[in-house]
């Protein structure tokens, strides 16, 4: 499962993806009505593939026979086959009760302090905002979600631009994201790790490099975590960097991303405040690296054709500089 993930889906995000490893309440919920599905359809098809063969073997045993007579007895066909329609009732109802009950149990009022999380939806990566408890201000990163372990979070999910949908297949099932509406999932991880998350509605050419790496996190990791990232980036005292910086906050860069700290205040793409600390760049589409980031931000088109990043035109020292910046940035 894992190597057939690593083949169809490319890119940095290296956490499970499967729905077969629940790691969450709502993931172990869906995948017990899957095994239960699994079981009843497959007895199911076991008992069809049995009374065929045996129905071929009867007839192949009788093909010299004498034809039955009209008086022979209908009663063991019309007893199995009330047995048989009786069966599929019951396979019927099952379903439909345990379907009920899971549906119940996803949508079940949860407990009251769950975390808020919101998370916007863009072509393609997504803007993930949590609720600073110190300050109460909300706090950006992107393509990466930190989730404390054991406690429910409730996903405000919201789309900027065209139908998206959000899901890690540990954690729980899909939920689309729509323009102009609110729609909550709530998720209580219990394993902590690394999960791979991704876009699951083609929302255009780079629907696929379209992740989020899921951190399930023990809680003192997640508090240590979000106070990290409520902090503004620190000024760098390193010539090389402050050059990077200067460059970042004066050239086009700042046009579209925030580093809380610096003048930089561009809204439309991802807070890069923190950016350092991200295991990948770009939805998920390279692992975090300076090579990785340069070689981005110098043509991003060559990697994700149709990104709205526009290439950064730089000579290779300062190209440098820049990069050295980014990846400082912790
Ligand atoms: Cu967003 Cu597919």
């Amino acid at each position: 499962m894992a190597l057939l993930a690593a083949i169809l889906l490319p890119g940095a995000c290296d956490g499970p993806h499967s729905v077969l490893d629940p790691a969450g309440d709502q993931a172990a919920h869906l995948h017990g009505l899957l095994n239960l599905m699994l079981w009843v359809c497959g007895i199911m098809y076991a008992l069809v593939l049995g009374f065929l063969a045996w129905a071929l073997w009867r007839t192949i045993r009788r093909r010299d026979a004498a034809p039955p007579g009209p008086d022979e007895s209908q009663r063991p066909l019309r007893i199995g086959l009330g047995a048989w329609a009786g069966l599929v009732v019951a396979g019927l109802i099952l379903l439909s009760t345990a379907s009920f009950l899971v549906d119940r149990s996803l949508a079940a009022a949860r407990e009251h302090e769950a975390l808020s999380i919101r998370i916007t939806a863009h072509q393609w990566w997504w803007r993930v905002a949590y609720r600073d408890p110190a300050s109460g201000e909300w706090i950006e990163t992107a393509n990466e979600l930190y989730l404390p372990a054991g406690r429910t979070a409730r996903l405000e999910l919201v789309a900027e631009d065209v139908i998206h949908s959000f899901w890690v297949p540990n954690l729980s099932g899909k939920l689309d994201v729509i323009p102009g509406r609110t729609n909550l999932l709530d998720i209580t991880p219990r394993r902590v790790g690394w999960y791979r998350g991704n876009c699951a509605e083609f929302c255009g050419l780079q629907h696929t490099l379209m992740a989020l790496d899921v951190r399930v996190a023990p809680p003192e990791e997640f508090s240590a975590w979000l106070a990290a990232q409520a902090a503004s980036a620190s000024q760098p005292s390193d010539p090389v960097l402050a050059r990077g910086q200067d460059l970042f906050v004066n050239g086009t860069c700042a046009a579209c991303h925030v580093v809380r700290g610096t003048p930089a205040d561009g809204r439309s793409g991802p807070d890069l405040t923190h950016v350092g600390t991200r295991r990948s760049i770009a939805g998920g589409a390279l692992p975090m690296n300076r090579g990785n980031l340069q070689g981005w931000f110098l043509n991003p088109e060559a990697l994700k054709p149709g990104t709205l990043m526009p290439a950064v035109v730089l000579p290779s020292q300062e190209a440098d500089a820049l990069a050295r910046y980014l990846e400082w940035l912790k």
